[in-house]
């Protein structure tokens, strides 16, 4: 939710922390603060409501450059808000009592109700609503003239999940660090060391980073890194090199992160496809599945979990592997998943589908799932992920890393990655090899197509122009092009702030089509697939209540020519795929929209890119 970054060396720790900062701030953008010390002026600290940029106006307001003050170390974060509104004093760091213990904090401490009562009783004030300011406070009541040890001894008190990061001026050349729940990640370099929440805020310090695990506490400094778990007892990390480009976490150009990432997808879904194809076998290779042919054919039915857009990308997995592979499949909302106790047995195939590898209701689902039996896997972008390590199996998408808020390219890629999923295990199956061959065609078609679709831009702004004044539309679809309905809709209330649904075509008649009018218009994607000319009907059916209708159709259909009052076509391509170039187009036309209506895309309100809170 939040990001965090931390910084111990010979540089300017201020400038630092803030490049770092604004690298993460698709993860939460409604506060940011930072501290710093060095072995002279104690512990300075300002934080703002706002984003980096207000904080780092605030920082060139209050903190004049001076040469004999320079900070070498330093913990920053940028807020999404759970605990207290956003505000200067419920941004982070939060200092202890005393003034010389600041904390950066991602994730809800569960007990701080009875923690900060606990600690009100000994004397303690707070000035903020935070869960973070407790913990602080906490630290300072462990501190026996070590911070280590006095984090460690709060650690032990505390319950629910963190990624903390933990800064005082009594040792002003190291940072504490831990994870339980909440992702951190270490750069190591040479006489310097950086930490972070994500490792997108460290592509420009090194490739060389440490993931920790949960219940680790890591000691930072410029030259020694050791890592112990929580009861003091060294554990040993791999360093693992980050082969991101550093362009890849920069806007290169575009107006937005969003804009660029959907105009990567032809070069992401070559990523998430390529080398992953067997032409003689006519299957998919997922070697990091893990899973033989007789595990395979063992397998009674697949569950996929996932939130959000990936929830989508599940649903449109769940008809391919029916389709495909012959094998009942559903896609469940992960944060319901172990609530009301689900059926799950050990023929079941669970697979987690996350962008971020982290969200806090998918990897709960994922461990009831483990713990019920089941054989467990995930499909993720992020690698080392929590949930990626969960799993122990799975497939990455490959699709760089994703920083716009509204996901685009991470599902484009699930998509492409469940299709192989199904072809995979329909060849363990039924799927005959004329089948498996002709998917794989259609599978190595993808990027062509997608390119196709992205030189539509200029065509689908203008009609982005049509719609940017709506109140209310909706979207409909059926078979592939339902969670097409769902994804779209998404898109476009996620970043125009629009009201906009996605139902199947057929459920608009029970109850939705009272709300048809003139000005409440509906989006129907009626490419060249099975069930196409029901949804023609439907659109009818809207036009007679004075909706205008947009349909998202397929050059040279004549079954789908002149009826819908706006069009976007699209490139013939086989009704597997068309999922893919359909919701890149409507990624495109919610972008536009957004665009026009002068929002801001790249942080649209309330939102975080990975939730890790449930
Ligand atoms: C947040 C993001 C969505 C994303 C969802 C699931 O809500 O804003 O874009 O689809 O989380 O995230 P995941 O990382 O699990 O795919």
């Amino acid at each position: 939710m939040c990001g965090i970054v931390g910084y111990t060396g010979q540089c300017d720790a201020v400038e630092t922390l803030l490049n770092g900062l604004k690298r993460l701030e698709y993860r939460g953008y409604d506060s940011a603060g930072i501290a710093v010390t060095n072995e002279q002026s104690g512990l300075q600290m300002l934080k703002t409501a706002g984003t980096v940029d207000t904080l780092e106006e605030k920082i060139q307001r209050e903190w004049p450059t001076s040469p004999d003050q320079r900070f070498t170390s330093g913990i920053g974060h940028t807020r999404w808000a759970t605990h207290g509104a956003p505000s200067d004093i419920n941004a982070h760091p939060h200092l202890d009592g005393s003034g010389h213990i600041a904390v950066v904090h991602n994730g809800i401490i569960e007990n701080h109700k009875d923690i900060h009562s606990h600690l009100e009783e000994l004397g303690h004030t707070f000035s903020s609503e935070t869960d973070t300011e407790v913990l602080a406070h906490l630290i300072q009541e462990c501190y026996e003239g070590e911070l280590l040890q006095a984090v460690c001894a709060a650690l032990q008190k505390v319950e629910g999940a963190y990624g903390i990061a933990v800064l005082t001026d009594y040792e002003p050349e190291k940072l504490i660090v831990a994870r339980h729940g909440s992702p951190i990640v270490l750069g190591v370099n040479d006489n310097a060391a950086m930490v972070a929440s994500d490792a997108p805020a460290l592509v420009t310090f090194t490739r060389r980073v440490i993931y920790l695990q949960d219940n680790d506490v890591a000691v930072v400094q410029p030259n020694d890194i050791t890592i112990r778990n929580v009861n003091n007892v060294p554990v040993r990390r791999e360093i693992s090199h980050l082969d991101w480009d550093v362009t890849a976490a920069q806007k290169g150009g575009y107006e937005h992160f969003m804009l660029k990432e959907i105009y990567e997808q032809p070069e992401s879904l070559q990523n998430t496809v390529g080398g992953r194809l067997d032409w003689d076998l006519g299957t998919a290779v997922l070697a990091g599945l893990n899973v033989t042919p007789r595990d395979i054919a063992d397998i009674q039915r697949v569950i996929l979990l996932a939130c959000g857009t990936s929830l989508h990308a599940g649903l449109v997995g769940s008809f391919y592997l029916q389709d495909i592979a012959d094998i009942p499949a559903q896609a469940e909302q992960a944060g319901e998943f172990r609530y009301r106790n689900p059926i799950i047995t050990t023929d079941d195939l669970v697979v987690a589908v996350s962008q971020s590898g982290e969200t806090a209701d998918t990897l709960a689902a994922v461990r009831e799932a483990k713990h019920k039996g089941a054989l467990v896997s995930g499909i993720c972008n992020v690698v080392g992920s929590s949930i990626a390590r969960e799993t122990e199996r799975g497939v990455y998408l490959h699709a760089g890393p994703e920083i716009g808020v509204a996901s685009t390219k991470a599902f484009t890629s699930q998509v492409a990655v469940m299709l192989m999923l199904a072809l995979k295990m329909g060849r363990c199956r039924r799927l005959s090899r004329r089948h498996g061959d002709a998917l794989c065609r259609a599978i190595s078609t993808i990027p062509e197509a997608i390119q196709a679709v992205v030189e539509k831009d200029r065509e689908i702004a203008e009609v982005a122009q049509k719609f940017k004044d709506l109140r209310s539309c909706f979207y409909i679809g059926r078979g592939y092009a339902y969670p097409v309905a769902l994804e779209g809709a998404l898109k476009l209330k996620e970043i125009s702030y629009l009201h906009a649904e996605g139902y199947h075509a057929a459920e608009l008649k029970h109850g939705p089509i009272a709300l048809l009018q003139e000005d409440v218009p509906v989006v129907a994607i009626m490419t060249d697939m099975p069930g196409k000319e029901k949804t023609v009907s439907n659109v009818r059916e809207c036009q007679a209540r004075y909706s205008p209708v947009l349909g998202v159709r397929t050059e040279g259909d004549e079954d789908t020519a002149d009826i819908a009052d706006y069009e976007i076509s699209l490139p013939d391509v086989s009704h597997y795929i068309s999922p893919i170039t359909t919701t890149v187009a409507l990624q495109l036309f919610a972008y536009h929209v957004a665009r026009l209506r002068g929002c801001d895309i790249d942080k649209p309100r309330n939102l975080a890119k990975s939730v890790t809170v449930e």
